[in-house]
């Protein structure tokens, strides 16, 4: 791993934007899941560049992933960057460049992060449609993007990890749900490679683990902020019962309609997140 060369790629990727954002520095980014990219809540001033357009930055290659980077305010003035568009590791990724986005981001001033994921549930009681605030993370992919790639601009090579979700964004988004109406809990996400679905075996192997549900991203991008000192938010929506907790097939598709049939709940959850005055400021 060429450590000098991805803290270039890094800085240009920061420069670039930069640039192209002009007076515009969002102070909080969100990266997007499967489905979820059209839930963007409005922002002023905002500008939209495709991650094809960005020097050195990563492709996106997964259907539903638009690929898209959108800056803008929100009504009350925070800078906020959203990327409709994901990495993943199983799309052939290295593990170091998932960090990429992330230190590029943190270049241009974001100090949060929120990372939202489509998710499958590993308990019954956990339904399609219902959110899950991540209170902690199992990383099952045993992989860490922070591995060969130090460099102290980008935090301590080793990374506290005792509360990797803030407490109070975690505490005052459960709040909102409930005004809301939105059916949330809290739990424990375990990230796996993909780009298979869990067996059954597997599945009732993370349960005993403490897993509520399972993905196949977030937990590299939430390691790379906990590095740089983000305060994170996780959120998860549940678009399907993990393998032989339902005997229904997974597909892809599936993952991607159930995203859609939640992105308004989502979009407005999101919009009142961004509103907060414990996330704004
Ligand atoms: N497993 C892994 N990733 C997922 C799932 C699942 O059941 N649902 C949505 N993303």
């Amino acid at each position: 791993m060429d450590v000098k060369a991805h803290v270039r790629r890094v800085e240009g990727i920061t420069r670039w934007l930069g640039n192209k954002l002009g007076k515009l520095r969002p102070e909080l980014a969100v990266i997007m899941g499967s489905g979820l990219s059209g839930c963007v809540p409005p922002l002023e001033d905002s500008v939209s560049i495709s991650y094809a357009d960005i020097p050195g930055f990563p492709q996106s290659t997964v259907q539903g992933h638009a690929g898209t980077l959108l800056a803008g305010k929100t009504k009350e003035g925070l800078g906020v960057a959203m990327m409709q568009g994901r990495f993943h590791y199983y799309e052939g990724h290295a593990i170091g460049d998932l960090a990429i986005p992330v230190r590029a981001l943190y270049g241009l001033g974001v100090k949060k992060l929120i990372v939202t994921a489509a998710v499958g549930s590993v308990k019954r009681s956990v339904k399609p449609g219902d959110l899950v605030v991540l209170n902690d993370h199992i990383n099952f992919m045993c992989r860490n993007p922070l591995r060969g790639i130090y460099d102290s601009r980008f935090g301590k090579m080793f990374t506290d990890m005792t509360e990797p979700y803030d407490p109070v964004f975690r505490r005052e988004t459960l709040k909102l749900c409930k005004k809301l109406g939105i059916r949330a809990t809290e739990g424990v996400y375990l990230a796996e490679t993909g780009p298979s679905y869990e067996t059954a075996a597997e599945i009732r192997a993370f349960a005993m683990l403490g897993a509520d549900v399972v993905g196949m991203s977030t937990v590299p991008e939430v390691l790379v902020a906990r590095q740089l000192g983000m305060r994170v938010l996780g959120l998860c929506w549940v678009t399907n019962l993990a393998t032989g907790i339902s005997s229904a097939r997974l597909s892809h598709q599936e993952v991607v309609a159930q995203g859609k049939l939640v992105a308004v709940k989502f979009q407005k959850l999101l919009q009142a997140v961004l509103s907060l005055p414990q996330v704004r400021n």
